[in-house]
């Protein structure tokens, strides 16, 4: 299976990604964990992004396109992949289509978590503080100042992805704001459908 994951930030992309991985045997391809990674490592992909990231705006997205070309084509995502956090752009999308196309496959899913404003800043003050309650460096775009620049960077580039994909009748919603495992069952059942 192919599967898009959207969301605004702190929506539950990544929680539900890792569930959905244990359950299909295919990995989830995060380009926000794949950018921190090129961080931690210095590499220039890590260089270019970095202050970026740190300020709550998005990478660009040649960057952020030739990184999921690049992963795709590695074996472990053959048999499908699920897609966390990108594409973030319409431009991202029809890159990604594009890809898809030349390679003769298609995508399965495309599911957006719909969850209000005051629940997600408080998700991620919570990821943040639980962070650093255990001894774990705390991401650096996860205080409120940068959330507001994420959240305005999901609202004006991101947000547009649900009409392009609604318009191509592959855009399904779930209601983010139900507890963890109600959001899990949801998911599922619309995979099984
Ligand atoms: P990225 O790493 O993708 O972060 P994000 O989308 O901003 O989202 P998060 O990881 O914070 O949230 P999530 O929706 O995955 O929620 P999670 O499950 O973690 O991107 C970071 C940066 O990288 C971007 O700002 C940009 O600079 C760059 N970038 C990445 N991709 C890019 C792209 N394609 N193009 C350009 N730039 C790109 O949950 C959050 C918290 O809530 C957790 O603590 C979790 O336990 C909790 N939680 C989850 N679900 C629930 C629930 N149902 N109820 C209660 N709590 C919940």
């Amino acid at each position: 299976m192919r599967i898009i994951l959207l969301g605004p930030p702190g929506a539950g992309k990544g929680t539900q990604a890792v569930r959905l991985v244990e359950r299909l045997g295919i990995p989830q391809l995060s380009t926000g964990d794949m950018l921190r990674a090129a961080v931690a490592a210095g590499t220039p992909v890590g260089v270019k992004a970095k202050a970026v990231m740190d300020r709550g705006e998005l990478v660009s997205d040649d960057i952020v396109v030739g990184i999921i070309a690049d992963r795709i084509e590695e074996a472990d995502a053959r048999k499908g992949f699920i897609l966390d956090g990108f594409p973030r752009t319409v431009a991202q999308a029809e890159a990604f289509d594009a890809m898809l196309a030349e390679k003769g496959l298609k995508l399965d899913a495309v599911i957006e978590f719909k969850v209000n404003e005051h629940e997600l800043v408080g998700r991620i003050v919570k990821r943040a503080e639980e962070a650093k309650a255990r001894g774990e460096q705390v991401r650096k775009d996860d205080n409120p100042e940068v959330f507001k620049t994420r959240l305005d960077a999901y609202h004006s580039q991101t947000a547009p992805l649900s009409a392009y994909y609604e318009a191509k009748g592959m855009l399904k919603t779930v209601d983010g704001m139900r507890p963890i495992d109600e959001v899990t069952r949801a998911v599922r059942e619309i995979l099984e459908r």
